[in-house]
């Protein structure tokens, strides 16, 4: 009697578990309960851990730079394929606090400057900033690009090229091909254009700067603005395309990612260096230190010719000269520089661009752009920015200096841009990650448990039903 009792308690408890189990399961609650809290603790508040890895992040972000020296000037002159050897790393450890933090508006914005510093980290480069590097003399190209149409100035020009030894090819060290030099054919011009800056280099005036004030979102109010720029030197991310193309090559590299990421989502990144905002979207699930991580990168289309990317027709400067696809002419941004942009290696761009240079040899894993994020917090957790820096060369009847060269983008040197989140903070999240998977696993575990009752409820019944069990009782039964 007490038995069977205790055999049907079992199977009534089996049933309530298993109704608690599955409304807790349909209800969503222990996910929501989680997603709540993570983003609550997602906002730029004063003592946040969030605020705080956002005014000063704590993994190390390097900058790494590689050079392309070429071997064969006097061939290129001549019209040959230049040759280029890839030199580096020249790693420099990149410094970027948030400083000057003003908080608005009840703490849903946030304002601040941005300055980047950066230190060689002579221990992670192959070479030292002295090395010497051949390439484009970019100078001069952009000079004679300028005035190639005037009357008489190419004349000029040519003669105290010719006179102090400039050519189209010029040999400078590492550190000041990227932080600045003294030109001579740009000291020479000022005496025409008092204006001009005669200090070359491919980041010059970068070192310590901040490229204007922005106001960000705190995401109090909405989680998905978390970080993201309402406001750089006053104007709407709206505006910074339609007012001008050129505002976007001051502007931040930065990119804003929220918790709760899904795969089907487009990421907003900004790149200064390519005068625009770029889009990224989900290639593939991996693991980074353990944790799981999606896995973004450009599409194809960001880079593609104007058949493909229509988006594209603000690169094709002067206005209907396009390059093909994997290029961006990026001059109006560099003072009529003839500059163009383009992954490593021309990587995802037309053939044609590879096989014009021997040297290049573009490989997925080493050259594309991609950003590994952890889904559930948003917490970047990888991220490498590569983009290469070329020239475009011509032959210019007004110039003897230009040889006989062939039309060609000429690859300068590239950089990556990388950062690994730090051990610290891979820990402390771990935990988080772990944490969060017990909870939301709750209501499948008491599912489990109520399948476990209902498993013991059954081998009670058979036990209970079973002749061998009670022998005494069963024996009437069996002989009627
Ligand atoms: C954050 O709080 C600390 C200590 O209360 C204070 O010194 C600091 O100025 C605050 N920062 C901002 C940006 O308000
Ligand atoms: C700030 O909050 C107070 C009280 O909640 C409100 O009265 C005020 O309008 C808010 N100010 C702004 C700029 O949102
Ligand atoms: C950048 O500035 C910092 C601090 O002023 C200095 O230590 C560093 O050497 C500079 N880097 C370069 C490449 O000039
Ligand atoms: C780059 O090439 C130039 C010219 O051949 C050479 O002088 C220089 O040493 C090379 N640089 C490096 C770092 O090998
Ligand atoms: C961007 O910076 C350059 C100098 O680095 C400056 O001349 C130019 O005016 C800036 N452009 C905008 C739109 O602020
Ligand atoms: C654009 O690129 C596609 C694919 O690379 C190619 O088929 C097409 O011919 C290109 N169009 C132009 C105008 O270059
Ligand atoms: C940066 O990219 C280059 C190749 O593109 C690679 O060799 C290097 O290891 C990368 N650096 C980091 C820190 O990931």
């Amino acid at each position: 009697m007490l038995k069977s009792c205790c055999v049907y308690s079992t199977g009534v408890l089996c049933i309530l578990v298993l109704i608690a189990g599955i409304t807790l399961v349909l209800s969503q609650i222990f996910p929501n309960l989680v997603y709540k809290r993570i983003k609550s603790e997602v906002v730029l508040k004063n003592g946040t851990d969030a605020f705080a890895a956002w005014a000063n992040p704590p993994p190390p972000v390097y900058m790494q730079f590689y050079m392309f020296n070429l071997t064969n000037p006097i061939e290129v002159l001549a019209g040959n394929k230049p040759a280029v050897v890839e030199l580096g790393p020249y790693t420099y450890r990149e410094y970027r606090p948030m400083l000057n933090v003003v908080f608005l508006e009840n703490g849903t914005k946030v304002e601040a400057v941005n300055p980047k510093t950066y230190v060689f980290e002579a221990s992670m480069s192959r070479g030292a900033e002295t090395d010497l590097i051949r390439t484009v003399n970019i100078p001069a190209m952009t000079v004679m690009e300028k005035v190639k149409d005037m009357p008489f100035v190419p004349g000029l020009i040519n003669d105290f090229m010719k006179g102090q030894g400039i050519g189209l090819f010029t040999t400078v060290t590492v550190g000041d091909l990227l932080w600045g030099y003294e030109d001579k054919l740009l000291a020479a011009a000022k005496a025409f254009d008092p204006t001009l800056d005669t200090v070359f280099g491919l980041f010059y005036k970068m070192n310590g700067t901040d490229d204007g004030d922005y106001v960000f979102y705190s995401g109090s109010q909405n989680y998905q603005d978390f970080a993201g720029v309402a406001l750089w030197k006053g104007q709407s991310s709206l505006n910074w395309w339609s007012s001008d193309e050129c505002n976007m090559i001051n502007g931040t590299n930065g990119a804003f990612f929220h918790p709760l990421i899904h795969k089907n989502e487009t990421l907003s990144m900004f790149s200064s260096d390519l005068c625009r905002s770029l889009y990224a979207v989900f290639e593939k699930e991996l693991w980074v230190k353990n944790l799981p991580a999606y896995r973004f990168v450009p599409p194809s289309e960001v880079f593609a010719n104007l058949s493909i990317n229509p988006a594209n027709a603000g690169f094709c400067v002067p206005a209907g000269n396009c390059l093909g696809s994997g290029l961006l002419n990026v001059s109006p941004c560099k003072q009529g520089a003839p500059i163009i942009m383009s992954s490593p290696h021309f990587y995802q761009a037309d053939e044609k661009f590879v096989k014009d240079v021997i040297g290049m040899k573009p490989r997925k894993e080493y050259h594309e752009t991609a950003i590994d994020l952890n889904p559930l917090t948003g917490i970047v957790l990888r991220a490498a920015k590569r983009l290469q820096v070329n020239v475009m060369v011509e032959k210019l009847e007004a110039f003897s200096q230009t040889g006989n060269v062939s039309t060609l983008v000429f690859p300068v040197m590239y950089l990556n841009e990388s950062v690994v989140i730090d051990d610290a903070s891979a820990k402390k999240l771990l935990s988080v990650v772990t944490m969060s998977n017990v909870v939301i696993n709750i209501p499948f575990m008491v599912v489990g448990l109520g399948v476990l009752l209902g498993i013991i409820f059954m081998v009670l019944m058979c036990r209970k039903n079973t002749p061998e069990s009670s022998p005494a009782e069963r024996e009437p039964l069996l002989k009627p």
